[in-house]
């Protein structure tokens, strides 16, 4: 059996949801999903049962954590170690202010004891047979020369025994750039990436950052050992078909984007059925199609109906009426049923 980390779908506040995932699942059975940032603080003093609410068809499914106390963090992996999760992972990449002002994401990378301390801490709470504590890093942050501050930075990782490290791969800028700009600028580096590979060979290195293709993800595994893909896997998720048979060599839990929507809508009405709003769980549809005859039509259905008090599934079927109706001349297997 192949391992989950191949291909992964990243962590996004606010995009990976739990139903996003449910959706996701309907796609692809073998990608490894993470959850979106959750802070130890708020697993500690908040809900946890809503905060790590989760479907078991999720699985694989990584929990990621945010925070800079070990403290917090170790009683934070205490609390979810036996809900699910196959892995934790500590965010040490998110370069947006509220999560600086509470010191940790990316601004983390400036200071390697810390991260250290905080890792060692998660790794002692998740004990040997909890799930694996892993690190989502940047090359560095700000002025750091990443050539050298990155290899010094995986060293303390290797050190304390993080076998796998995933490495979105531009330096973050957390003075002046929005998190939006910070995932464009500075410019990718995946050089310096596949050099990290090779300087630690015996550790689980995974691209991450700029990936928007199946083929270039597939080139990417002759110089890493897997790669995590954000933004194209939710903007296009008919991507997340090619994920089964062309990483793990098995077919796709749906022949189509429709077969997919089948698989979803009892989810769906099972949510609707217990009081949840119809967009919750349509919007992360309006994506689904792109550059097929009826695709504006389908998202301007979703976005003007789904929000309505008694929006059901038929909502779906309608706007679906307008890809089916003017698709089917259009030769995309995708698109058969
Ligand atoms: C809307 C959005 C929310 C994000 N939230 C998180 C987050 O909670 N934790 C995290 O580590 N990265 C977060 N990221 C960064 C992604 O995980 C990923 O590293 C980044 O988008 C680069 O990968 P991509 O080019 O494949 O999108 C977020 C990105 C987006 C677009």
């Amino acid at each position: 059996m192949k391992p989950a980390y191949l291909y992964s779908t990243a962590p996004m506040m606010d995009w990976t949801d739990r139903h996003w995932r449910v959706f996701a699942r309907t796609l692809t059975r073998h990608a490894l999903l993470y959850t979106e940032m959750v802070t130890a603080a708020a697993i500690v003093h908040g809900n946890l049962d809503y905060l790590t609410a989760h479907d078991p068809s999720e699985y694989p499914l990584a929990l990621q954590l945010g925070g800079s106390n070990p403290t917090e963090l170790a009683e934070a992996v205490r609390r979810v170690r036996t809900l699910g999760f196959c892995e934790i992972n500590l965010n040490l990449g998110c370069p947006s202010d509220r999560v600086q002002a509470g010191s940790f994401g990316a601004a983390l990378m400036a200071d390697p004891n810390r991260v250290s301390a905080c890792l060692m801490a998660m790794q002692e709470a998740a004990g040997a047979t909890g799930p694996e504590i892993t690190a989502k890093i940047r090359l560095g942050i700000d002025d750091q020369n990443e050539e050298d501050t990155l290899p010094a930075f995986i060293q303390m990782l290797d050190h304390i025994g993080i076998q796998r490290i995933i490495i979105h791969a531009r330096k973050a800028i957390l003075g002046g750039l929005s998190p939006k700009q910070n995932r464009e600028i500075p410019p990718l580096n995946y050089p310096l990436v596949y050099q990290i590979k090779k300087q630690f060979p015996h550790r689980t290195i995974i691209l991450n950052g700029g990936l928007n293709s199946t083929q270039q993800c597939q080139e990417q595994l002759a110089q890493v050992d897997g790669v995590m893909v954000g933004r194209h896997a939710y903007q296009h998720p008919a991507s997340l078909l090619d994920v089964d048979p062309v990483f793990f060599g098995v077919s796709a839990p749906a022949s189509s984007m429709f077969a997919a929507l089948d698989h979803y809508r009892p989810y769906v009405e099972r949510g609707l059925k217990e009081g949840l709003p119809l967009k919750h769980f349509t919007r992360h549809l309006v994506g689904l199609f792109h550059e097929v005859p009826g695709a504006r039509l389908f998202r301007r259905t979703l976005s003007e109906t789904a929000h309505r008090p008694d929006a059901d599934w038929s909502v779906v079927d309608s706007a679906l009426n307008y890809i089916q109706s003017s698709a089917r001349d259009v030769h995309d297997p995708r698109l058969a049923t």
